[in-house]
């Protein structure tokens, strides 16, 4: 007989139960962040729709609820992410305020530019469609990789974790956010052609420890889109296992229309559903974070 408990925890799926290993706990006191400057995460995957602005702005809303400083970037001309904390199209379409305003105003103050989200404590800055733009504009600048990094310096301290939402591609501007991070976390969704794409991204992190950022981790592979009842899902994810192990995060994103309907709303899901298993996988996966080091 099955009791109420293990069925909850069913459908809280992590890697270590649907791959048939011991459970993994992540205790709920996490340590304080330690103090000075941010932690810089870069969230990235040239395949677009595989939840990288969702992870964003729930591992984000997640973070600080536990307390710490966080700062969001949106840095894909599609701007879901901006729209996704509730800015309005009208309001979207100014330049002025926005992430590319930023890079192309060298006098242009940071400060001016970081607006507050619903989450206490979850600041951003936000997009723009002209951002598609800098990837032919930058091409000829000196130092062009190195742009949000120094963009980011006059705020860095005031800040425990600084996550940017890429673009769906591996050009000039998800090089500078990986050029500007500590780590990143890779999510990708449950599919057979997505675990292909995967080795792409990782040469694009080894080009960047060669030229840019030496130290540059990552921080974990993140399974989203994860649908129990398929079985091809625990397939992909055998896969992912076995040629990642180190990497592939314990915590899994199931499939839920909780998101969509929460961007809509234009708030995390830690907010607009908050006791959903959406909201409770992205709490934890803030805590396994944290665990791995991969947050202060
Ligand atoms: N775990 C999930 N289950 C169901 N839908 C999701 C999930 N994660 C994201 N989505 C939805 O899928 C679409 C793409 O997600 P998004 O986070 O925008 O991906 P990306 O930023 O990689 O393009 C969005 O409509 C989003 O609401
Ligand atoms: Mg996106």
């Amino acid at each position: 007989m099955e009791d109420k408990s293990t069925n909850r925890g069913e459908d809280l799926a992590t890697s270590s139960v649907v791959l048939g290993k011991k459970a993994i706990n992540f205790p709920d006191k996490v340590k304080n962040p330690e103090p000075g400057s941010a932690r810089v995460i870069a969230i990235v995957n040239q395949k677009g729709g595989v939840g990288k602005t969702t992870t964003t702005i729930n591992l984000g809303a997640a973070l600080a609820e536990l307390g710490r400083r966080v700062l969001l970037i949106d840095f894909d001309s599609q701007a879901s992410m901006t729209t996704g904390l509730g800015i309005k199209q009208l309001q979207l379409r100014e330049q002025y305020g926005s992430i590319w305003y930023l890079l192309n105003d060298p006098s242009a103050n940071i400060n001016d530019f970081i607006l507050k989200s619903n989450v206490p404590g979850l600041d951003f800055i936000r997009g723009h469609e002209d951002l598609a733009a800098a990837e032919a504009a930058f091409v000829t600048e000196i130092a062009k990789e190195h742009k949000l990094r120094k963009m980011l310096a006059p705020v860095i301290e005031n800040y425990d974790d600084i996550l940017i939402d890429c673009s769906p591609s591996l050009g000039t501007l998800t090089i500078n956010a990986l050029t500007a991070s500590n780590g990143v976390i890779i999510p990708m969704e449950c599919e057979y052609f997505a675990v292909l794409g995967l080795s792409l991204v990782k040469k694009t992190i080894d080009k960047i420890r060669e030229n840019t950022n030496p130290e540059l981790e990552i921080y974990g592979i993140l399974a989203t889109m994860f649908e129990r009842k398929t079985g091809h899902s625990r397939d992909v994810l055998e896969l992912i296992a076995k040629e990642f192990p180190d990497e592939l995060l314990d915590t899994i994103i199931s499939r839920t229309i909780r998101f969509s309907e929460s961007t809509v709303k234009g708030e995390p899901v830690t907010t607009y559903a908050s006791s959903s298993v959406g909201a409770i996988s992205y709490r934890r996966l803030a805590r396994e974070l944290i665990s791995r080091g991969g947050a202060k």
